[in-house]
């Protein structure tokens, strides 16, 4: 498996594999790695022959306050979960690399339509630092694939339409959620929760399904459904941002029954988000 920090060294290794016509997969993200991210690479290489996985910290998609200096860096044990994967090349660039100037001068991209509803509202600016740093990698790796969660679905559809927008000749593959046993997403957020807010957790989803649910028995007045999820989670002790039932390709309200239903809610000091598509 080749490990490389800086783009020359990447972009020579890559130019002979363009030249040589093979496919190339990106998985990009933020390293600690787990059970979610290991399912898009196993996506990847089931779609491409020579798969990259990115490892980098992004500071531009953490807010103020957020916890970017705390973010759980495990390079080594990262490494270990690819080299058994069989990944082909791991690129692990510093700040420097990725913002040659300086993280506050640097060219950005907006996707203003979701830029600031729903996560976008509660993290201002997230967004911009997502789509920014995802398009630099998709212009430093130039793949013909790239593999994203499901779990993170604004932000699935904000890479969807920059790549649509800025007519980028990528095609971008989704993976569903990876799933605890007791239905909590994966994240490597979860580890902030205590033991008994890790009991509590599974609520947010199962709290999504009871509205699939009743959706599917044919209630029809999600405002309704929305706010009594609100309450209830609140009286397990979440402190809900959002709960809502939108339209699964523009997050606006629903026009039809292609559905998400995603919320957005703390416990503890852990912000847990989750969704799925009706
Ligand atoms: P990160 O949180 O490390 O996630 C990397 C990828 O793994 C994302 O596409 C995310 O949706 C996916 N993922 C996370 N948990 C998952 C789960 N339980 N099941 C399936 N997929 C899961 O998302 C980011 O990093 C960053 O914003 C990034 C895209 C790398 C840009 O910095």
């Amino acid at each position: 498996m080749e490990q490389l920090k800086t783009i020359n060294a990447l972009r020579e290794c890559l130019a002979v594999k363009t030249k040589a016509e093979i496919k190339i997969a990106l998985v990009p993200t933020m390293g600690n790695l787990h059970k979610g991210h290991l399912a898009l690479v196993k996506k990847a290489q089931s779609l491409a022959d020579y798969v990259v996985v990115s490892i980098f910290v992004n500071p531009t998609q953490f807010v103020v306050g957020e916890d970017f200096e705390n973010y759980p860096r495990t390079l080594e044990r990262d490494l270990d979960y690819l080299r058994h994967l069989n990944v082909d090349l791991v690129f692990i660039p510093n700040i420097l690399e990725i913002y040659p100037d300086n993280v506050q001068i640097t060219t950005e991209v907006i996707v203003p339509e979701l830029d600031a509803i729903y996560c976008g509202e509660y993290r201002p600016g997230h967004f911009k630092g997502v789509a920014t740093v995802v398009c630099k990698l998709f212009n430093i790796i130039q793949p013909d694939i790239a593999v994203f969660g499901e779990k993170d679905y604004q932000q699935l559809l904000v890479i969807r339409s920059l790549v649509k927008n800025l007519n980028l000749p990528i095609r971008i593959y989704s993976v569903p959620t990876f799933r605890e046993t007791d239905g909590l997403a994966v994240s490597s957020r979860n580890k902030y929760l205590s033991l008994s807010e890790r009991q509590t957790a599974p609520l947010l989803f199962k709290a999504i399904i009871d509205v699939a649910d009743s959706i599917k028995r044919g209630e029809s007045d999600y405002e309704n459904l929305e706010k009594n999820s609100i309450s209830s989670l609140m009286t397990a002790g979440f402190r809900p941002e959002y709960f809502s039932i939108c339209d699964s390709r523009t997050l606006k309200k629903p026009v039809n029954q292609e559905l998400v239903i995603m919320a957005s809610a703390w416990l503890g000091k852990a912000r847990l988000i989750d969704n799925i598509t009706l």
